[in-house]
């Protein structure tokens, strides 16, 4: 991989005419007007994807700052996930309108809704999975995938899917959680990877190897995390609350971790012990 890479360089998506840019930004437990000015900055930094889901609680504010930022609507690739089913199929469907509602307005689109956790059963996944792929009909959503999904739960929906596989599954990814198993497995079927916790919620700074290669690179612990993470063919959704922050976060296009450093930091993979949230399951 050349160090070409840049901010906006998307991924095609299997099932859609829209591509995913490759690094996204992510809005998990940010709220109000310091979601407001964190999206803000990372737009004003060249960040043109946005992670947000019901659970977070500021989709509102995330489709709030991007409507007014003055970048078009299609510039703009806009996440949101749906955690769990509402009662029925018809409940289901609108608690996931109400989000493209509320992030795009009553004619908008998001680009992207996910399962956000295999949780439900696999009744509620089929239900969610059939929500989402209404909302594709409709136009409410370009493309649609999952989130902390196993193999077993992707390969179950094969069986009722209408849009299979999934465009995207979005997991724990950085050195220390790997999860190669559902890595090759979605590689293969042409499933996009998001790795989320990609500074391991800044756990990991002090680790010496990191350390060591931030140092090596001239570079910041937390870009070499996310460097990894493109490199690794994942899209890394860094948060931060911090404009300095935001911007060097996204300045990881000047350099390229050698194949032998990569693998240094393969090196560090430590299974469910090095886990932040969660690994998938097949149980
Ligand atoms: N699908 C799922 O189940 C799931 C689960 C977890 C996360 N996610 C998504 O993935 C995104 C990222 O994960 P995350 O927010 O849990 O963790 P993360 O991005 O790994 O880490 C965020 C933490 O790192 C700090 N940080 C960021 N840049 C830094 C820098 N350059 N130097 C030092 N500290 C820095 C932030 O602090 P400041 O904000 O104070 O700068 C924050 O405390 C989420 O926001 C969400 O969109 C999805």
């Amino acid at each position: 991989m050349s160090t070409t890479l840049a901010i906006t360089d998307p991924l095609p998506l299997r099932n859609s005419t829209r591509s995913i840019p490759r690094l996204g930004f992510g809005v998990y437990r940010i709220h109000g007007k310091e979601c407001v000015q964190a999206t803000g900055a990372a737009l004003k930094a060249g960040y043109r994807h946005i992670d947000t889901a019901q659970f977070y609680g500021n989709e509102k504010e995330v489709g709030e700052i991007v409507r007014t930022s003055g970048i078009p609507r299609d510039e703009v690739f806009m996440t949101t996930k749906i955690m769990t089913p509402a009662g029925s199929p018809e409940a289901t469907y609108q608690k996931a309108v109400d989000s493209v509602d509320k992030i795009a307005g009553k004619d908008g689109y998001v680009d992207l809704f996910l399962i956000h956790s295999p949780s439900s059963g696999q009744t509620g996944r089929k239900q969610l999975w059939q929500a989402l792929e209404r909302l594709v009909e409709e136009g409410r959503a370009k493309s649609i995938g999952v989130s902390n999904y196993g193999i077993k739960h992707i390969e179950e929906m094969k069986a009722y899917a209408k849009i299979w596989p999934p465009d995207v599954n979005q997991i724990e990814l950085h050195p220390w959680c790997q999860q190669p198993r559902i890595d090759r497995y979605c590689k293969a079927n042409g499933i996009v990877i998001e790795a989320y916790c990609p500074l391991v919620r800044a756990n990991k700074f002090n680790d010496p190897t990191l350390v060591g290669l931030a140092k090596k690179y001239e570079k910041s612990t937390a870009q070499i995390l996310i460097r990894y993470s493109l490199q690794k063919g994942w899209v890394p959704l860094p948060k931060s609350s911090t404009p300095d922050r935001i911007i060097s976060n996204a300045d990881v296009y000047d350099f390229h971790i050698s194949k032998e450093d990569m693998g240094i930091l393969d090196s560090l993979d430590q299974g469910d012990a090095g886990v932040v949230v969660e690994s998938v399951s097949d149980d």
